[in-house]
């Protein structure tokens, strides 16, 4: 593996960059100087580009998962896997017949991308917490959602469900259709614009009331609530940035083509991202807890806990 620079743009301060790496060299000789190199890479809201993905997918299960039938359901999410449960959810009735094999082949995806992570990203290693993998099989191109569940518009990902208490969400994907590009647009990091965001969008009531935050406060002793004033303030920039139609329009964009075979990952809390086209494709998530950060001042938590004045986790 050899990590190099894209010399194709020099992205502006404040705007994420492509960083291109091989993974085709032995994975003995990838050094800690060069993990380091791409987690700082990520780290600064970087986009890791492998041309050739380094997670080997057999001939018989990509057929399957190629032939997957698209939903007539517009709302239909994309398919989980829950690596802790080795159970796949979001499937539709008449899909449950395929559900061995998907669960086997998103096993094995989920598998072979932690176990090249663990040599990539070395310093998180053994850090991070699991969290599911995901297949994409609806052309992204037209799909219809409700607003804030729309990944055609330009965000940083918050999960509404499933808080992180300030962990970062690094996400693996890898683009298995045999001829279409994934498409996405890329604009300003978290650094550069979640502040503002975040100023619009305003403080979350249980930072500013002395009620509700003794309530909280209380719930939380009792582990009542596990949803930190991070994931309310997190949450609440994702919908402001979706909801404001000038921003999507006059923001200035990067356009990024992902092509057949190829994989890619990032912060997603702190790149801006949207998705255009693109059809099957496979995601692995990690939640990177902020001790194994190497540069944990440039993270969406201490640039918002310096923001505000006040810890947001819990
Ligand atoms: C997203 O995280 O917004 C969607 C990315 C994708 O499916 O390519
Ligand atoms: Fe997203």
């Amino acid at each position: 593996m050899n990590a190099a620079t894209a010399p194709e743009r020099a992205a502006s301060p404040g705007f994420s960059r492509t960083v291109i790496a091989e993974s085709r060299l032995a994975r003995e000789k990838w050094t800690y100087t060069q993990a380091s190199q791409i987690c700082r890479n990520l780290e600064a809201g970087h986009v890791v580009f492998l041309p050739t993905t380094p997670i080997e997918i057999p001939a018989a299960n990509r057929e399957l998962l190629l032939g997957w039938k698209q939903s007539s359901s517009l709302y239909h999410k994309n398919i989980a896997y829950r690596p802790l449960e080795d159970r796949v959810t979001g499937l539709q009735k008449g899909e449950a017949r395929q559900a061995e094999n998907l669960r086997r082949i998103l096993r094995e995806y989920s598998q072979r991308s932690v176990e090249f992570l663990k040599t990539f990203l070395l310093p998180y290693a053994g850090k991070w917490k699991l969290e599911f993998a995901s297949f994409r099989p609806i052309e992204e191109r037209g799909r219809t959602a409700r607003l804030h569940a729309r990944n055609d518009l330009l965000h940083f990902d918050s999960f509404p469900t499933r808080p992180t208490n300030g962990a970062r969400i690094l996400r693996f994907f890898t683009n298995i259709n045999p001829t279409q590009n994934r498409v996405w647009l890329t604009s300003q990091t978290f650094e550069a614009f979640g502040p503002l965001m975040v100023k619009r969008a305003g403080l979350p009531s249980s930072l500013d009331h002395p009620l509700l935050r003794g309530i909280n406060s209380l719930a939380r002793a009792l582990h009542l609530r596990s949803r930190s004033p991070y994931d309310d303030l997190m949450l609440r920039c994702h919908n402001v940035m979706k909801e404001d139609a000038n921003f999507q329009e006059t923001t200035p964009k990067t356009r990024r083509e992902f092509p057949p075979n190829s994989s890619w990952m990032l912060f997603t809390d702190c790149v801006s991202h949207a998705v255009l086209s693109g059809q099957y494709a496979l995601e692995q998530t990690l939640l990177v807890p902020q001790a194994a950060l190497l540069d944990p001042q440039r993270s969406p938590l201490a640039i918002l806990e310096s923001l505000t004045g006040r810890q947001l986790t819990v």
